[in-house]
């Protein structure tokens, strides 16, 4: 069931786990990586930085690059991650964390899928261990009938394990998580044992802002983590790289039957966007009131990804004003009342002066 690359039906899946649909990869940076390896890392912490951040290797394969920012962020993750340190990547909504913690954790370990989503309702069973009860019942308590959680199978086979939204857990859940982190171990008094961590064990953990803080972690439990803060593109011509690149490898996926979106179509998206959300036209003359959304690259990407679609089934195959329109709008507007004044204002004083946008501001107007 797990094992994706044994099935003929590999292709058919949705979304292979970043180890599988980059194997190539994978095996070209191992064959020419000859830097130290941290015990039970499949490959250097070098490199792991270029498969995150790509490059061309001395034999000339190209690594596809799948984070694009700042270097050193992800090569302090990834120096974190060879201590004994946890990492948390931070940031707001849509700035990539869980994406670079499954990149992470394929490159580090050959295993992405060690993961608990974190929620309001994430329990103590979840992140240390559970049971077959019906062995249980049977047996009485033993290690055939201890079910471990995707955190105690990291520990044992000496891979990272990935804790989604972990201020999302409630506190004296995560706290569970104090005893793994600094005592490398997961008491298990049931059976008077204990589950010890491998070497190569390690935790990164995702959180967004728009949760509560991470000042909400107990001081010990943040004490055990490093946080990285993914922040948003630096400039336009950076978030309409990501946007372009995601968005061509996405209607890959997809198969969509679409021509690949003009550049200027993507640059329209991300200005509307970065403006709306620095609450001020990027030649800083008007101001501007934010929306209630997070318009991050990720929003970004699915405006531009469903206007293909529609371009590809509903219209000539281009992707144009009037198929944007649409998912701008609802990206935009969330809060029906809020939303729509900011939307309405700025569609006024600077969608219908700016040259060459008359086509996207009557498709806008349209929809309203
Ligand atoms: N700097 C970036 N480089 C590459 N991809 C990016 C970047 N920023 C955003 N993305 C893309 O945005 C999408 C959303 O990212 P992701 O789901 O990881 O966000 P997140 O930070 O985990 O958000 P949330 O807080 O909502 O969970 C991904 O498809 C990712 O490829
Ligand atoms: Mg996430």
């Amino acid at each position: 069931m797990t094992d994706a690359t044994a099935s003929p039906n590999t292709r058919s899946l949705l979304r292979l786990p970043a180890e599988q649909q980059f194997v190539e990869e994978f095996a070209e940076l191992d064959a020419i990586d000859d830097r130290q390896r941290p015990p039970n890392w499949r490959l250097s912490p070098w490199a792991v930085s270029v498969y995150l951040l790509g490059g061309t290797l001395d034999n000339g394969f190209e690594i596809a690059p799948k984070y694009f920012g700042n270097r050193r962020l992800i090569e302090i993750a990834i120096a974190t991650l060879a201590t004994d340190r946890a990492l948390l990547l931070f940031g707001i909504p849509g700035t990539a964390k869980s994406w670079v913690s499954e990149h992470l954790a394929a490159a580090i370990s050959g295993d992405s899928t060690l993961l608990v989503q974190g929620t309001a309702g994430t329990s103590e069973e979840s992140i240390r261990y559970g049971w077959n009860y019906a062995r249980l019942l049977a047996e009485g308590p033993s290690r055939a009938a201890l079910v471990p959680s995707p955190l105690g199978i990291a520990m044992e086979a000496g891979k990272i394990a990935r804790v989604e939204e972990l201020t999302r857990i409630p506190s004296d859940v995560q706290d569970t998580l104090i005893t793994i982190l600094s005592e490398k171990a997961l008491p298990v008094p049931e059976l008077g044992q204990e589950i010890r961590a491998t070497r190569g064990f390690n935790v990164i953990a995702t959180a967004n802002n728009r949760d509560r803080g991470v000042n909400d972690l107990s001081s010990a439990l943040k004490r055990r983590f490093n946080t990285v803060v993914l922040p948003v593109p630096a400039d336009i011509e950076e978030e309409v790289e990501i946007v372009q690149q995601r968005v061509a490898s996405l209607g890959l996926a997809l198969e969509l039957p679409a021509e690949t979106p003009a550049l200027e179509e993507i640059r329209r998206v991300v200005t509307i966007f970065r403006e709306l959300r620095g609450g001020a036209t990027l030649d800083g003359r008007t101001k501007l009131k934010a929306p209630s959304a997070t318009l991050s690259p990720a929003e970004a990407i699915s405006v531009v990804n469903s206007g293909l679609s529609l371009a590809a089934h509903f219209g000539d195959g281009t992707l144009n004003a009037a198929e944007l329109a649409a998912g701008i709008v609802g990206a935009i507007v969330k809060d029906p009342v809020q939303d729509s004044v900011v939307w309405r204002e700025y569609l006024e004083t600077v969608v219908k002066e700016r040259n060459g946008w008359q086509d996207l501001y009557r498709a806008c107007r349209e929809i309203l």
